[in-house]
């Protein structure tokens, strides 16, 4: 299979601060892929310019061979590209179900009429979206959460029904941003396996960043690495554990692997 996503020469700055700097990469169709680097890398810089929340300084972001840098998030979801957050971002004062159906309503075809008239379409689309969510929930393992207010869920399960409402959208690449952050190693277990599940029964190509090693290292197929904005390598997990530059850029700064907040 051919790339989904490719990166070509990117750059971003802030004012004085280079946060990515010519940094270009490619994630394969229908793959995992890890994407690591010590903090103030750029990662979650360059999910952002992916995802349409910032437009790149220069350099290209081409998805299914088109160009989509500078494209508004809605956009890249209408065209397949979602994201989770560093931060999590849910609708806190809405149910889990709610939550998951909004995700869903980006592929709906009724509009605010239809919903202001509570016409017929609308009600079959309501009852449909209701439906695939719960499926949803059940696979993502939070559906006994469904009537919850997303603000009682715990850290880790917020996490997953984050994961849940990208997924609605019917994101064929899938961006997650530290998904294990603030989980114990039960739940991060319980995590590597929705991934893995997500990718070879849903079919969808994920991206990931993550701090937990030995999580990047077990799930990604090919991992990129960032330090100062700069691509130092790209690799295979072996190949990524055994590189003198990724070595040297944790220890240089004294990595705790795992080990820090988002
Ligand atoms: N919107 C912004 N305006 C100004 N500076 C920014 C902005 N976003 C990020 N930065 C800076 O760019 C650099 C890269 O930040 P980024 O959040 O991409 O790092 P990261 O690799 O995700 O780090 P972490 O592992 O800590 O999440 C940092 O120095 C950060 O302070
Ligand atoms: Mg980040």
């Amino acid at each position: 299979m051919g790339n989904i996503l490719e990166i070509k020469n990117v750059s971003m700055r802030f004012g004085g601060l280079q946060a990515l700097h010519d940094v270009s990469m490619t994630v394969e169709e229908g793959s995992i892929a890890g994407l690591i680097g010590p903090n103030g890398a750029g990662k979650t810089t360059l999910f952002n310019i992916i995802s349409g929340f910032l437009t790149p300084t220069s350099g290209e972001v081409i998805f299914e061979g088109k160009p989509v840098h500078g494209l508004p998030p809605y956009r890249l979801t209408e065209i397949g590209i979602n994201r989770t957050f560093q931060n999590i971002r849910l609708l806190q004062e809405m149910t889990v179900l709610q939550n998951v159906q909004l995700g869903y309503h980006c592929r709906t075809r009724t509009g605010l009429f239809d919903a202001l008239g509570r016409t017929s379409l609308f009600k079959q689309e309501e009852e449909t979206t209701r439906r695939q969510a719960l499926e949803l929930l059940d696979f993502v393992g939070i559906a006994q959460y469904k009537d919850e207010l997303a603000k009682n869920l715990s850290y880790g399960l917020q996490r997953k029904l984050e994961i849940a409402r990208a997924i609605a959208t019917g994101a064929k690449l899938l961006l997650l941003d530290e998904p294990s952050a603030g989980m114990n190693p039960a739940e991060k277990d319980g995590l590597a396996a929705l991934v893995r599940a997500i990718n070879d029964q849903l079919g969808r190509t994920v991206l990931l960043i993550e701090h937990d090693m030995r999580l990047v290292m077990y799930l990604s197929q090919k991992i990129t690495v960032l330090n100062q904005g700069e691509k130092i390598a790209e690799g295979d997990p072996a190949q990524i554990q055994s590189h003198p530059r990724v070595i040297e850029a944790y220890l240089g700064r004294s990595y705790k692997g795992g080990e820090r907040s988002a």
